[in-house]
């Protein structure tokens, strides 16, 4: 029987977040975008490796389809507080990803003085509307606390969030609203070790601070990429009983800011869907919040990664192969550029990536491999979990090409020059039409990071 490759390297699945990707009879992978096809083995040929390519219309998609969720099940429920999706700039602060959700509608959450500061420079060029609602987070420095001073009195809707009480005896005495990040006492299913929690007010001290005069939005964070519906519901539920008591003293709170976490299937493997959640917490906080008899408050969300990570890939060539005597995998197919370099979480918290070739992807015998990077690190490797990734067999007559899915959030920002390697070149597909945003980078480029400015040794 033949064999279904769409299906066997799990793309046009929108379960998956591939619904975009096929692959061709020939063993070429192609991304959709409307009537336009990019074909990636075409595209690699003309921009060479290593590669990352973002789709902003993905990123559309996913903002544009989240937005609706919450407003469409908070209309069939009769919810009567608003959705405000808040993009954490962290995830991924290239403007090409920024510009393409502020214009799909997110508002913004940002966690140090440069983020705002980009924040600033938008605002100066006039693209940026002073509705747009700025949340901030993180530790807030004395020039950080200056710049959103600076903004909220140019009239930008800048809403400081207090980390600790240290920082709320400040913020208190602000013009304008500002919100509280509590510390749950409760453990969310991510990998992020909560044990102890250094961010946010713990929840029994919050409750007996006092009024705050300016108190507008209550928000926590439990974690990234967490893994059950019931531990983000958990989270709802818990935020919502803390938000109950502070609303009988602070009549101007109307927000509860559930932070990020939402879920990518990076694996390819069953996940919980945004549109259940969507539903689940509207349907929730409405029965909570009837319950006390007390406003539907207003409903934040930081889903960062959840919308960012499957619009980027990163490409990369084989460009040797070494045999593995023993261990699951049989053979080291090492690339053109670094996990510990370009995709970091590798190493640092060992991300899982859905891997396919992007060419003889239909046909032909398959390997069991292990990914190696480039630096001459022992760390700098992908082995699934010490599983093994199925690849075509190296052939002499054509270069083998190998691509990891999901790689919009976060790494960009941890990208580090491990054995001075070069950053992958970096190109937006948009509308049918291909543009660089970065060029591979040149020994001259990289040396130049590191003060060999001239190449004179100067
Ligand atoms: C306060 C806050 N909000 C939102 C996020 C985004 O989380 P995620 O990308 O997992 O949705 C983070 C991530 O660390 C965070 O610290």
């Amino acid at each position: 029987m033949k064999k279904n490759w769409k299906k066997f390297w799990k793309l046009g699945s929108e379960e998956f977040n591939t619904q975009f990707f096929n692959v061709t009879k020939d063993g070429e992978l192609t991304v959709k975008e409307g009537n336009y096809i990019y074909n990636l083995p075409q595209l690699v040929r003309k921009y060479g490796t290593s590669l990352e390519i973002l789709f902003p219309f993905i990123l559309e998609h996913r903002l544009s389809d989240l937005i609706e969720y919450f407003n469409a099940y908070m209309k069939i429920y009769g919810y009567r507080g608003k959705f405000f999706y808040h993009y954490p700039m962290k995830v991924n602060q290239n403007k090409e990803v920024v510009m393409p959700l502020l214009s799909e509608g997110a508002h913004l959450e940002v966690t140090s003085e440069n983020e705002l500061w980009i924040v600033k420079k938008l605002w100066e060029g006039e693209k940026f509307h002073s509705k747009i609602r700025v949340l901030c987070n993180g530790p807030k420095t004395e020039a950080y606390l200056k710049l959103v001073v600076e903004l909220k009195a140019k009239g930008l809707n800048i809403i400081p969030i207090a980390e600790d009480e240290g920082e709320l005896e400040q913020l208190i005495k602000m013009k304008g609203d500002i919100g509280i990040r509590v510390d749950l006492d409760i453990k969310a299913d991510s990998r992020w070790d909560k044990k102890i929690d250094r961010f946010g007010i713990p929840e029994r001290r919050i409750l007996s601070l006092g009024k705050i005069r300016n108190l507008k939005v209550l928000h926590y964070h439990m974690g990234s990429q967490i893994s059950t519906q019931k531990s983000l519901l958990d989270g709802v539920k818990r935020g919502f009983d803390i938000y109950k008591e502070l609303v009988k003293t602070h009549p101007n709170l109307d927000t509860l800011d559930i932070g990020g976490g939402m879920g990518v299937p990076y694996e390819k493997k069953k996940f919980y869907t945004a549109k259940i959640m969507a539903n689940k917490i509207v349907k929730l906080l409405k029965k909570l919040a009837d319950k006390e008899g007390i406003r539907h408050p207003n409903l934040a969300v930081e889903w960062g990664q959840y919308v960012v990570a499957p619009s980027q890939v990163t490409i990369y060539k084989v460009i040797a192969e070494k045999p593995i005597h023993k261990g699951n995998a049989k053979s080291w197919y090492v690339i053109d550029g670094s996990f510990m370099n370009d995709l970091i979480d590798t190493w640092a918290i060992h991300q899982k990536w859905h891997v396919a070739p992007i060419n003889n992807a239909a046909g032909g015998e398959l390997k069991r491999v292990w990914l190696a990077g480039s630096s001459c690190d022992s760390d700098d490797k992908y082995t699934a979990g010490g599983s093994y990734i199925l690849l075509p067999k190296l052939k002499d007559s054509t270069d083998q090409y190998v691509m990891i899915f999901d790689t919009g959030a976060y790494q960009d920002a941890l990208a580090s020059h491990h054995c001075l390697l070069s950053s992958p070149a970096k190109l937006i597909a948009q509308d049918g039409v291909v543009k660089i945003a970065r060029k591979r980078e040149t020994s001259e480029m990289v040396g130049r990071l590191f003060g060999w400015s001239n190449g004179d040794g100067k």
